[in-house]
């Protein structure tokens, strides 16, 4: 019996509160390392089954009683709205264990800059001044550093912390347009994207997006029809399809921008997973405002070190403060000044070239596994990033039999049954605004071992085999 499983039958079978095999013991016994059962220990208390008191030992968790009113009035009162948000859940979740996750967006515990993380939150915890409140546009320092980060010419005064990516495009689909407006999006693009639009009552607008980015002659034409003054996009290496807008279709798209007056949401997402010499930021080609640079940490960090600056200039920058103070007035200081600690260390350029090596690396291998299983192929080769977007074709087992393509909405039967075989990977179809043109799968090599890929292939092919 593993240690997992363990774990969890005595935490069903004993009584509340009694204590579990020490640390130490369940290393001897399952030879283990303290720092494997240690991990084990933690997903279990996170579950709520244990509780892991630190010097005194593992206990089983309290039993929490059925909930004993009666929320069905619920049900009438909120009504058949739909639900943004709803779909974000799985973004967000952890892998259960012993599945592989091709599906996760932010790089695994192995990727993240641990030690840094820890020197920089216990000195931001001994400031002066830690617990304090921070002003609502974000510490000076740390604003000073996403304004270099963006390029020259941007000043501190003219960004603004929040607390992560999916707070920037929230506040900037509020505060830069008002519920009932049109906003372009790609297609296909980032669902929580997609959900914050929508959250924020506005109606996505779909214009198709190719290797080279956004279609400008499209976007023209729906600018001309929609009169939209708000489009989201994301320049580099765009999540799920993988591509970078080409020059052309940049100055295309700043062009239509300045002419139909709209700003640039552009989520600048994958910063810190393009090749040295990638193009600069959209914002680097325009001084007027039009481009909303939004820069998240939590990729290249860690998922819980929730901090983005947004670049916003103009009258616009008090729309998006206003937005957030609205929401929670401010990101917490001990945070900022602990981002503010990592990004500059000494050691942060060799932990990018790394994590940079170690994603290319996952990548590439992915890239070739999936090349040879048949009913799949990838749409784009990317230059950088985590991402890749497979098309399903006519191939093996129950998706095109006979040659018929498979049919939009074919893939969740196919992600269930992946799941069931040990891999997770995510649906393309909520990556979609409106309908999709095909059958889509989203591959993430961001959570996996370069090592544990052929085995994911694997069991993926065996899935779509059926
Ligand atoms: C394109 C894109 N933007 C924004 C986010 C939000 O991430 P965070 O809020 O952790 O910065 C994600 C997360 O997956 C993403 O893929």
């Amino acid at each position: 019996m593993s240690i997992e499983a363990e774990l969890r039958r005595l935490a069903a079978e004993l009584p509340a509160g009694s204590r579990l095999p020490s640390v130490r013991e369940l290393s001897r016994r399952h030879r283990a390392g303290p720092v494997t059962v240690q991990r084990v220990v933690t997903r279990l208390e996170r579950e709520g089954l244990v509780d892991a008191v630190p010097g005194s030992g593992t206990f089983v968790a309290r039993r929490w009683a059925p909930a004993p009113g009666d929320v069905s009035w619920q049900t009438v009162a909120l009504g058949a709205r739909p639900l943004p948000g709803a779909g974000l859940a799985e973004l967000v979740a952890a892998a259960p264990a012993g599945t592989l996750s091709l599906a996760t967006g932010y790089p695994d515990a192995s990727l993240w800059p641990s030690s840094l993380l820890a020197a920089a939150a216990a000195r931001a915890a001994r400031r002066p001044g830690a617990w304090d409140r921070s002003p609502a546009q974000g510490l000076e320092a740390l604003r000073a550093w996403f304004a270099a980060d963006a390029g020259p010419g941007v000043r501190p005064d003219e960004v603004l912390v929040v607390s992560g990516g999916q707070a920037a495009l929230s506040a900037a689909f509020r505060g830069l347009a008002s519920p009932g407006d049109p906003v372009v999006l790609e297609a296909p693009t980032y669902v929580g994207a997609i959900e914050a639009a929508t959250a924020a009552g506005l109606h996505p607008v779909p214009v198709p997006a190719d290797s080279a980015g956004i279609r400008p002659d499209l976007l023209a034409a729906v600018l001309h029809v929609t009169g939209a003054r708000l489009i989201y996009l994301q320049t580099r290496l765009a999540n799920p399809v993988g591509a970078t807008l080409s020059p052309e279709r940049r100055e295309a798209v700043l062009a239509l921008a300045r002419s139909h007056g709209a700003f640039v949401i552009d989520d600048d997402f994958a910063r810190d997973f393009d090749r040295p010499g990638g193009p600069a930021p959209l914002l680097a080609d325009d001084p007027d405002g039009h481009v909303v640079h939004v820069r998240s940490l939590t990729k290249s960090t860690a998922p819980a070190l929730r901090i983005a600056g947004v670049v916003v200039r103009g009258p616009a920058l008090a729309r998006l403060r206003n937005a957030r103070l609205t929401d929670d007035f401010f990101v917490s200081t001990m945070l900022q000044e602990t981002a503010l600690g990592v990004v500059t260390a000494s050691g942060w350029p060799r932990h990018l070239t790394t994590l940079r090596r170690v994603i290319d690396e996952r990548r590439q291998a992915a890239a070739s596994a999936l090349a040879g299983v048949p009913g799949l192929q990838l749409v784009h080769r990317p230059t950088g990033g985590f991402l890749l977007w497979l098309r399903l074709t006519p191939g093996a087992g129950g998706y095109g039999n006979g040659g018929i393509p498979p049919e939009p909405g074919d893939e969740a039967e196919l992600v269930r049954r992946a799941r069931a075989a040990g891999v997770l990977v995510l649906s393309g179809r909520p990556w979609f605004c409106a309908e999709p043109d095909g059958a889509y799968l989203r591959v993430s090599v961001a959570g996996i071992a370069a090592a544990d890929i052929p085995e994911a292939v694997a069991r993926l092919a065996s899935a779509i085999e059926g």
